[in-house]
């Protein structure tokens, strides 16, 4: 059984990644099995306990260490629980978000650092890199502006521009790092658009 292929759509908030995953979903199934489209956080019902723990109000400080752990262990139940298995039965899995997101949000966006991200990132990942990222980026007066109108459902979508700036950096910085793996979207074209991009590079990338 050939393993399916792992493809990660993530970037910063309000860049339409999530409408994309469905169309490029059914794109996929026109010639080989229909992919599993899950997320992060989440992707399984107790890693959506997860979710709701990580993104929710507490009355207690939430220490951005524990969210950086929460994130991660979310994500260990995900891949364990439902991307490996999908990948291992040949079938193509669409993820929206990854250990990219970490690296931005709880990296730059709260200030820990990329070493102990990277340290977390080999234990729960390890080899399962996914086969390909695609990088949702908006400028960041769109961005705020997608933020304000979708009206800040979660922690993160109430951080400020700065936080915003940060993030966004961190997810360029790292797809110009990694170009075999990584491709940026321009996250202002139309849906067609998008859509019509990535499904061209995943062809490219993967037919046969
Ligand atoms: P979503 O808005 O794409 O559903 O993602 C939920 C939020 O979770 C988003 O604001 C980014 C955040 N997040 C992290 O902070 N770290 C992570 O590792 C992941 C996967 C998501």
């Amino acid at each position: 059984m050939t393993r399916g292929r792992f493809i990660v759509f993530d970037g910063v908030e309000g860049s339409g990644k999530s409408t994309q995953l469905p169309l490029v979903a059914d794109w996929i199934a026109t010639t080989r099995a229909a992919p599993l489209v899950t997320r992060e956080p989440g992707g399984t019902p107790l890693a959506e306990q997860m979710r709701s723990l990580c993104l929710q109000d507490h009355q207690e400080e939430l220490p951005k260490t524990a969210e950086l752990l929460m994130m991660f262990a979310a994500r260990s139940v995900h891949l364990n629980n439902r991307i490996l298995p999908a990948l291992a039965a040949g079938q193509w899995v669409l993820c929206d978000r990854f250990v990219d997101a970490s690296y931005a949000y709880q990296g730059a966006g709260q200030g820990l650092q990329g070493s102990d991200i990277a340290q977390l990132e080999t234990l729960v990942v390890g080899p399962h890199q996914p086969d390909c990222v695609f990088i949702f980026d908006l400028p960041i007066a769109m961005l705020m502006e997608r933020v304000k109108s979708r009206g800040q459902a979660d922690r993160f979508d109430r951080a400020d521009a700065e936080f915003h700036k940060r993030v966004r950096a961190t997810y360029l910085e790292r797809a110009q790092q990694q170009p075999m793996r990584y491709v940026v979207i321009d996250a202002s074209a139309s849906i067609q658009t998008i859509t019509r991009t990535i499904c061209k590079e995943l062809e490219a990338r993967f037919a046969g």
